[in-house]
């Protein structure tokens, strides 16, 4: 008898398939995300749930008595309660690798949209604006020969590195749990303190999980070390930012912008301030959605959770979890 599974999101009709050829499957097609009850509901019969931001409780455990395993379709896996599912043995897996190309390629975007005012320019040319000598508007900063700050020189960390280095003829500092001696050597990248690095960066990019050390780890003190002219870039994760402090450090120029493609609250409220900044480049949180690199992570995640209601071992267990298999 075929495993019966969840999938709370639409997925390639090939990964569907894939699917299809091991579990009894339902997926979730509707355009507005799945209910938490609703959900509770489904997840009653099933052995495995893939979905992209599954959170994971008390209840929903509870109410699922013959769950296996929750595959994410994303690298990051703070919606896990790891202490939770370590206790009732599920598994846990995520889509690492295939989207680091594609989260750095974003991260670039932003970054130069913001330095050279290209999304607030875009903005302005279409209104119909660019009939005045405005030349004062138009200038932005450079990024080659600039300073580039990256907090979390993990896989995704490194791409941005070598972009930053081999394009743009960057000056590389970071700061990680540890040195990163072949980073260093291939991109020419300095280990520092993180709050060296904050005010010695001219774009400081976040690129760490969200964790218990890394919630609101950057705030009010923060984009205080920051230099004034300093662009500060955000495409991992809302929460590990005070929002409320960096809208401050906008609106007093502690801070000279901001590319941000996660928030606090996702979907953004509309009244966001952050959202009527020019110097802000803002995206609904993109940083792995290209058809290609969407593709990749479904398969993956698809794959993990065949592996995980077939009682084999998936290939993308999340690191707290690998010895319950
Ligand atoms: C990820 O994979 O974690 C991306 O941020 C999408 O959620």
């Amino acid at each position: 008898m075929k495993a019966k599974v969840f999938i709370t999101k639409p997925i390639p009709l090939e990964v569907e398939n894939y699917i299809a050829k091991f579990c009894e499957y339902e997926i979730w097609r509707n355009e507005k995300p799945i209910s938490e009850e609703l959900l509770l509901e489904k997840a009653r019969s099933v052995a495995g749930l893939m979905g992209a931001h599954i959170k994971v409780t008390e209840d929903l455990l509870e109410q699922a008595p013959q769950l296996k395993i929750i595959s994410n379709i994303a690298v990051g896996y703070e919606n896990f309660d790891i202490d939770l599912m370590r206790k009732r043995k599920i598994l846990g897996t995520h889509t690492p690798f295939v989207l680091d190309d594609t989260v750095a390629d974003l991260v670039f975007g932003i970054l130069l949209a913001a330095g050279r005012k290209i999304a607030y320019l875009d903005r302005y040319t279409k209104a119909g604006n660019w009939n005045k000598i405005d030349d004062n508007k138009f200038l932005g900063v450079d990024i080659h020969n600039k300073t580039i700050g990256i907090v979390g020189m993990g896989r995704i960390g490194e791409k941005i590195a070598k972009r930053a280095a081999l394009g743009f003829d960057m000056k590389i500092l970071y700061t990680d749990r540890e040195v990163k001696s072949e980073v260093d050597k291939k991109f020419n990248a300095t280990f520092c303190e993180f709050e060296q690095l904050l005010s010695r960066s001219d774009f400081v990019v976040t690129m760490t999980p969200l964790t218990r050390e890394t919630y609101l780890m950057f705030g009010e003190k923060e984009f205080k070390l920051m230099k004034n002219s300093a662009i500060f870039i955000n495409c991992s994760r809302g929460k590990i930012v005070n929002e409320k402090e960096l809208i401050f450090a906008l609106q007093n120029n502690e801070i000279a912008g901001a590319g941000l493609d996660v928030y606090t609250q996702e979907p953004i409220d509309k009244n966001n301030p952050l959202l009527s900044m020019d110097n802000v480049v803002t995206t609904p949180h993109i940083g792995s959605a290209s058809a290609a690199t969407r593709f990749e992570m479904a398969m993956k995640a698809a794959k993990n959770l065949v592996a995980g209601v077939n009682d084999n071992k998936p290939e993308n267990l999340v690191w707290e979890l690998k010895d319950l298999v």
